[in-house]
């Protein structure tokens, strides 16, 4: 093993889908990279599993109880410190020994650490799309500060990098873009009507088509607000305005995302859905790394479709996009609004059809901000959650 070259990664989130995927990754080149620290909520077993194939140099459960647990059952000779809570989860993503950080918590309660990862200027492999959609600009504020870089992890985000301009260092740039071109799967209710999707039960809404993901992201891509999320996300890594960024549903997920210049030209990214494949270009990037995916067989693929997104069926992508239209702390109400809406489906308190009526209310209902701090997001992330709270309520009684 060379240690000199081997990158020190800390996996925030290490415990979920895309946290297993860099693991993977991780693992088949054990020369280049070393999983040096973990970090989850409560999922103690998977926690201690990780450790003893991976013997990282720390472990973080966010839960300070499931911290307890896995420290009584780690052996002492692995050498794991395991810390807890948000201090530990800051500890990891800033200390000097880590080169990069995969940013793969779920939800607003990856900002944070993002955030901080990033004001340490360090390489962030961001797949935890809220912590954009919430503070865009703190965070590319932090990068610029930092010299951090971050480097898309979406596969539609990472399509669209791997597809811009670059400049003579290397560095993605916009020259001659005209838009960008974000691929939507259609998620599995595409082609149901308004009334099938009424009734659509949490397990039907978490079976997509071509994407094995969380709970969570897969509720967003059964109501589209997952690429509303994605706009914004596109918005603020790419420096484009919202009119320039246009989705369409691509039921295949095999085009990523594209990017369409002044001159005609249309670049596109393809590949199987795996996010490995974005995961290696983020841990290797400018170079290329075996992923451990599949090649891509197009003859066999046969076809592929485009349509428009029916934004009559999915008012979640209108919303979204009038969220980051709207600026201040909208969008982070929106994310909040949306994380409430989806638990609540999830925990069978509301139907699917109430999530973008719960979100719609709650950006009605609660006063929008500049987003001047931390601080402020998180003060318009907490009033907009009672705000959606107290509308599930509404909706149960
Ligand atoms: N899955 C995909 O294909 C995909 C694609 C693109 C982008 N993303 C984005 O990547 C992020 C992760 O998605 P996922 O599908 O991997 O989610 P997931 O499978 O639900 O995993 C979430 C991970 O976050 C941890 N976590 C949850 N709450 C936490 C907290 N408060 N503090 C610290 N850790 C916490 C979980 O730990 P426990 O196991 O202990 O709960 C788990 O390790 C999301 O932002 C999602 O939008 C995912």
């Amino acid at each position: 093993m060379n240690s000199t070259t081997q990158q020190a990664v800390a996996v925030l989130g290490s415990t979920g889908s895309i946290g297993v995927s860099t693991l993977d990754v991780i693992a088949r080149h054990p020369d280049s990279y070393r999983a040096w620290a973990l970090a989850a909520n409560t999922s103690v077993e998977a926690m201690r599993d990780q450790c003893l194939t991976h013997q990282p140099e720390y472990a973080v459960m966010m839960c300070p109880d499931a911290a307890e647990q896995l420290r009584a059952v780690l052996p002492a000779e692995l050498g794991t410190t395991v810390l807890q809570g948000e201090e530990g989860l800051h500890k990891i993503a800033t200390d000097p020994a880590v080169d990069a950080v995969m940013a793969a918590v779920v939800g607003a309660a990856g900002l944070p650490s993002t955030l901080a990862a990033a004001r340490a200027g360090k390489r962030v492999l961001l797949a935890n799309k809220e912590s954009l959609v919430m503070a865009g600009h703190l965070l590319m504020e932090a990068v610029r500060d930092s010299g951090a870089l971050l480097l898309p992890i979406d596969s539609e985000h990472n399509a669209i990098f791997q597809c811009l301009p670059v400049d003579r260092a290397g560095r993605p740039g916009r020259a001659g873009v005209s838009k960008v071109l974000l691929t939507a799967s259609g998620g599995p209710f595409r082609t149901w009507t308004p009334a099938q999707m009424a009734a659509a039960t949490p397990e039907q809404a978490c079976a997509h088509p071509n994407w094995d993901m969380g709970r969570k992201i897969s509720v967003d891509s059964a109501t589209l607000m997952n690429k509303g999320l994605e706009l914004i996300e596109a918005c603020w890594l790419f420096d484009l305005p919202a009119p320039q960024v246009e989705v369409v549903v691509h039921p295949q997920s095999i085009v990523h995302s594209m990017v369409q210049y002044d001159d005609g030209s249309v670049l596109a990214q393809l590949g199987n859905p795996d996010m490995r494949t974005p995961i290696a270009y983020g841990l290797a990037w400018p170079q290329r790394i075996d992923a451990g995916v599949a090649p891509l067989d197009l003859i066999s693929q046969g076809r592929l479709d485009f349509e428009a997104p029916d934004e009559g069926r999915f008012p979640c992508l209108r919303l979204a996009r009038e969220s980051v239209m709207a600026g201040g702390t909208a969008a982070a109400i929106c994310n909040a609004a949306n994380e409430v809406a989806v638990a609540a489906f999830l925990d069978g308190h509301v139907g699917f059809g109430d999530i973008p009526a719960i979100i719609e209310r709650t950006l009605a209902d609660t006063p929008v901000v500049e987003p001047d701090s931390l601080a402020v997001v998180e003060s318009a992330d907490a009033q907009a959650r009672a705000c959606a709270a107290l509308l599930v309520e509404n909706r149960n009684s």
